[in-house]
């Protein structure tokens, strides 16, 4: 295996590593790396990743430098790694929801979260990342998305995941590949507040979808969460046939 790096806007890198074992055509796990006076990263990769994306991020910045360690929510791709990073870089620290904090993190992380209220930014100084709460979107009681302001960028998480290796960016559509994925993995919390948790998401009016799991885009970002939104609560009402 290896970690690909991508600068997908100015100053945000995309640290790919692509697993040809896990679905039928293999899955990506990305981190973001938010270059700044207080370095972010958003998602750690699994604990077993942590050679790979240590190394990756040391490609960008010295891995000592990294300020934040922040992800969606509780699984190992998501925060895996988080005690490692914690241990290699000695400022850093975790920032999370205050839900998220208070029900997890305050317990596994090996130094004491930040918690952060909805809608709250942190300035990096250079770039500025907001918080928003999005509960059981895509799924987990914690789940969050962090959007950083300068670069209208929205860090998804697992929303519009897909299969199968990818570039960094596409011009193509994201939807219907994420889609087809939520038919294979039944990933997605269906929710009664899904769709409207993705709409609000809209209104951020994102200059780039960055995803977990697949290809991020700069196009159509707003008409695709709408998109999406829709398609779950078709599934919604359709009592959950995917
Ligand atoms: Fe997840
Ligand atoms: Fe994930």
């Amino acid at each position: 295996m290896q970690t690909d790096i991508d600068e997908i806007a100015d100053g945000i890198y995309r640290l790919s590593t692509y697993v040809a074992d896990v679905g039928p055509d293999g899955f990506t796990f990305n981190q973001f790396l938010i270059s700044a006076d207080e370095p972010l990263l958003f998602h750690t990769g699994p604990r077993r990743m942590f050679p790979l994306v240590s190394q990756a991020i040391g490609r960008i910045l010295p891995l000592e430098r990294l300020r934040w360690i922040t992800f969606g929510h509780i699984e190992s791709d998501e925060c895996g790694a988080m005690n490692q990073l914690l241990a290699a870089a000695p400022q850093a620290q975790v920032a999370h929801g205050t839900l998220g904090c208070m029900v997890s993190l305050n317990d596994l992380c090996d130094r004491p979260p930040r918690a952060l209220v909805d809608g709250e930014v942190i300035d990096l100084g250079g770039k500025r990342v907001r918080h928003i709460d999005t509960p059981h979107v895509p799924h987990g009681w914690e789940a969050r998305v962090l959007f950083e302001e300068s670069t209208g960028t929205l860090f998804c998480g697992d929303l519009f995941s897909h299969t199968g290796p990818c570039p960094a960016l596409t011009e193509g559509d994201i939807v219907g590949p994420a889609l087809q994925a939520e038919r294979l993995f039944q990933a997605t919390a269906l929710c009664t507040h899904t769709a409207a948790t993705i709409r609000r998401l809209a209104t951020l009016e994102p200059q780039l979808l960055a995803l977990m799991h697949g290809a991020s885009t700069k196009v159509s970002c707003g008409e695709s969460l709408l998109r999406l939104a829709d398609a779950y609560q078709a599934m919604v009402e359709g009592g959950a046939a995917r």
